[in-house]
């Protein structure tokens, strides 16, 4: 079995901080969500991996995950020249594909269950033609959603305004060859994208049994800065299993439960209260670092506190009177606080950045 990970969007959801980095390769708990999906894909024994990649994001995947052979994988990067849609993207990687049965995963989408009894479910039942992840979800209306009849599928919808079932379909699905004849005969919906919800439709009317596999545990579509800050949360919590402390820890700075810190990186006269990760080369000096902080390479943070966010390489933070709380801060970011009159803000961000001040 091969898998495809589909990678082409353009994460408006998430600008700024995606003009300069595709939002599959912003870092959560100090390594890029992709990586977790690769991690995933590995763990049920697939190696040969297709990458779908934009024009625009094509060379940042191949910079940062290369070959793959550092992850014990292959990859091979393949080019959606045009957002046209998730059965679009399949379209586009039936060359690599060839006859296999084949995973199709969202990129964007971090599951934390096991998928493994998932793919052995669809290598098992052989009559099936796709099988599908599903979760019950409070906003149906967000997603493509499965009707459901025992185990089978009988219809898929997407982002219906009435939905009539809370099962999401969440981003992960398993497919034979004859997904492509599904595609080949669908036309693009409303939103001018050949939806790949309408190419399970066209197996389930016209092909063998398409069925459901439902989970319950923690999942999330990375698509908003909100969603990074509770994935960041979720991981430092559950996935990282080994913090290490590497650099120096200054005798006067109190580390208070699971804390990493980098190689060649200071903890000067500070408070670091875990879970919390800090990169390679940082200096943190008469600071507070509360609980679900994941920080990047190259950062400097002084005279000040920050919790709950995520701080991307080489930003600098310094002499800041208020708390720094639940923020995604891009790389290079520089915020301080003077002592200079008049008293105001000076703010010089980029499009669509978001700053919010409390009185
Ligand atoms: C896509 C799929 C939708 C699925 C969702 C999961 O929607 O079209 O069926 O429920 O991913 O995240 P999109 O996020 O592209 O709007």
């Amino acid at each position: 079995m091969k898998a495809i990970i589909l990678c082409a969007g353009k994460g408006t959801r998430l600008r700024p901080l995606t003009y300069t980095t595709a939002k599959h390769l912003i870092p959560v708990a100090n390594k890029p969500v992709i990586l977790y999906t690769i991690e995933k894909i590995k763990s049920a024994g697939i190696k040969e991996i297709g990458i779908i990649v934009s024009p625009e994001n094509r060379q940042d995947f191949i910079a940062a995950l290369g070959d793959g052979s550092q992850y014990g994988v292959n990859l091979t990067y393949i080019l959606q020249e045009e957002p046209k849609g998730l059965a679009h993207a399949v379209l586009m990687a039936k060359d690599f594909l060839g006859d296999e049965d084949f995973m199709m995963y969202l990129g964007d989408n971090l599951i934390m269950d096991d998928i493994r009894p998932f793919v052995k479910e669809f290598e098992e039942k052989k009559e099936l033609s796709a099988l599908i992840m599903l979760s019950p979800v409070q906003e149906p209306s967000r997603f493509g959603i499965a009707v459901m009849e025992g185990n089978k599928i009988i219809k898929t919808i997407e982002k219906p305004k009435e939905p009539p079932s809370n099962l999401a379909i969440i981003g992960l699905y398993l497919f034979r060859k004859d997904i492509f004849e599904g595609i080949a005969n669908i036309k693009p919906s409303w939103r001018g994208e050949l939806e790949i919800t309408d190419a399970i439709d066209w197996l389930i009317q016209h092909k063998g049994t398409v069925e459901g596999h439902i989970i319950y545990g923690w999942w999330k579509d990375t698509g908003k800065p909100e969603d990074l800050i509770e994935a960041n949360h979720k991981i430092l919590d559950e996935i990282i299993e080994e913090f290490k402390i590497e650099g120096t820890v200054e005798a006067s700075s109190v580390i208070q439960g699971r804390v990493s810190v980098g190689k060649n990186s200071e903890v000067v006269n500070s408070v670091i209260r875990g879970p919390v990760i800090i990169g390679d080369n940082c200096t943190i000096s008469n600071a507070y670092i509360g609980p679900y902080t994941s920080i990047g390479n190259g950062v400097m943070i002084e005279n000040c506190e920050i919790e709950n966010s995520i701080v991307m390489d080489e930003v600098k933070i310094s002499n800041l009177s208020f708390r720094i709380d639940s923020s995604v801060i891009g790389k290079k970011v520089e915020i301080s606080e003077n002592d200079g009159k008049p008293k105001g803000v000076q703010i010089i961000v980029g499009d669509l950045s978001k700053v919010i001040v409390s009185r």
